[in-house]
């Protein structure tokens, strides 16, 4: 027994406590200005309901959900979506007694938006936290995470017991809604990408844990905010990189003209740490970058290395101050590994980080931050089409 714990503690410590509060977290289904999903979970048999408003209104609405349950523990996951609401405003719901607030995105980028993405998250849940807790003190309209959210899949569950899995991502959730909100109060919804630890690989019959948590995260979605467009993308874990790239191509010809454009997706293409010879890379290197430089994306948020990273701005595989720039590498809570030599690299250490975004109609400040919230990287992105005009 005490040779299992050990086994347990040394692989990547979790923690399963009841709670006195029902564990609540948001994502997005539909348009972040006008929905929001509201999810928790309950060890009771309680229906799905809720009741919110806007902030200073008096009357609450109703609105009632659905739940499922998972496999091994004895957990109501509750989901409910709101929807029709209106853009950049506040709102409050209540599960019971506790008030929960939340703010609707705005239509478009005269309000300035904040958001941060980082990947390779709960591996610690110490590091986990200590770098939530960062985030969150910047106060972000949203967080993405680039993939390995919980690490649940990988030759760890192999020692496991059969329940170790939603074990795990319950404490992930637990620990981001405990820390995950600002300090007026707001929660701060996350938007998922998937990683090679979140599912088990392509063509799995079975259904995957993950979707229980998280049913809005998709192999591939586009976001649109305003003239800001998210592109979520799914490095070969559910889906093929060959398999999105018609799908991504349309979806960035439809987009040209937007102000800015982004992607986020697990493995990079242009990695710190790993082997840009690598298949994965190639493949994303080959099937998406192409229209990631016809498209005049700006950024990609890569993942997956354990490194803080930052390439040069390229385009067509070469240096070009027009072209793409691609930054992070996942090193959200997760071991630190030393970046390599590589040509393409401008930034690069061993370091815990996660990306901090401030954007509106002018530009993109783009921020990394270490697990003590000091900026160790700082890039800034202009509009597309700004200073093209005479
Ligand atoms: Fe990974």
């Amino acid at each position: 027994m005490l040779l299992i714990t050990s086994i347990l503690c040394f692989f990547g410590s979790f923690s399963f406590f009841p709670k006195m509060q029902p564990t609540v977290y948001l994502s997005w289904e539909n348009d972040p200005a006008t929905s929001m999903v509201i999810h928790w979970y309950t060890e009771d048999e309680e229906d799905s309901k809720i009741k919110y408003r806007k902030q200073g209104e008096s009357v609450w609405s109703y609105k009632e959900g659905t739940y499922v349950h998972l496999r091994h523990l004895p957990l109501r996951i509750h989901s409910v979506e709101l929807l029709d609401l209106e853009p950049n405003t506040e709102y409050e719901f209540s599960l019971g007694k506790k008030v929960y607030r939340f703010r609707s995105l705005p239509m478009d980028l005269r309000y300035p938006l904040c958001f941060a993405v980082g990947g390779d998250v709960y591996y610690y849940l110490d590091l986990m936290r200590k770098m939530a807790l960062q985030i969150a003190a910047r106060s972000p309209d949203f967080v993405v995470v680039g993939g390995d959210i919980a690490y649940t899949r990988g030759s760890k569950q192999l020692f496991k017991q059969r329940d170790w899995q939603e074990k795990r991502w319950v404490t992930f959730f637990n620990t981001w809604s405990e820390t995950m909100k600002t300090s007026d109060g707001r929660l701060i919804p996350i938007v998922g990408v998937l990683g090679n630890h979140d599912v088990e690989r392509i063509g799995l019959e079975e259904e995957e844990i993950v979707y229980r948590f998280l049913p809005e995260i998709r192999s591939f979605k586009v976001i649109d905010i305003g003239s800001l467009s998210l592109f979520l993308l799914d490095t070969g874990h559910r889906y093929q990189v060959k398999a999105q790239e018609k799908w991504l191509e349309q979806e960035l010809e439809k987009r040209e003209k937007n102000a800015y454009k982004m992607a986020v997706y697990h493995v990079s293409g242009y990695p710190s740490v790993y082997s840009e010879e690598g298949i994965t890379p190639r493949r994303i290197r080959g099937y998406w970058h192409p229209h990631f430089d016809r498209y005049h994306l700006q950024i990609a948020f890569e993942n997956h290395n354990h490194a803080y990273k930052r390439t040069y701005p390229l385009k067509n595989g070469k240096y070009d101050p027009e072209g793409v720039i691609y930054m992070g590498d996942g090193s959200w809570g997760v071991w630190t590994r030393v970046p390599k030599e590589k040509w393409y690299l401008e930034k690069k250490a061993k370091v815990n980080a996660v990306c901090v975004v401030q954007i509106d109609q002018e530009k993109a400040v783009v921020e990394a931050i270490d697990i003590k919230g000091k900026m160790i990287d700082s890039v800034t992105i202009i509009p597309q089409g700004a200073g093209s005009a005479p």
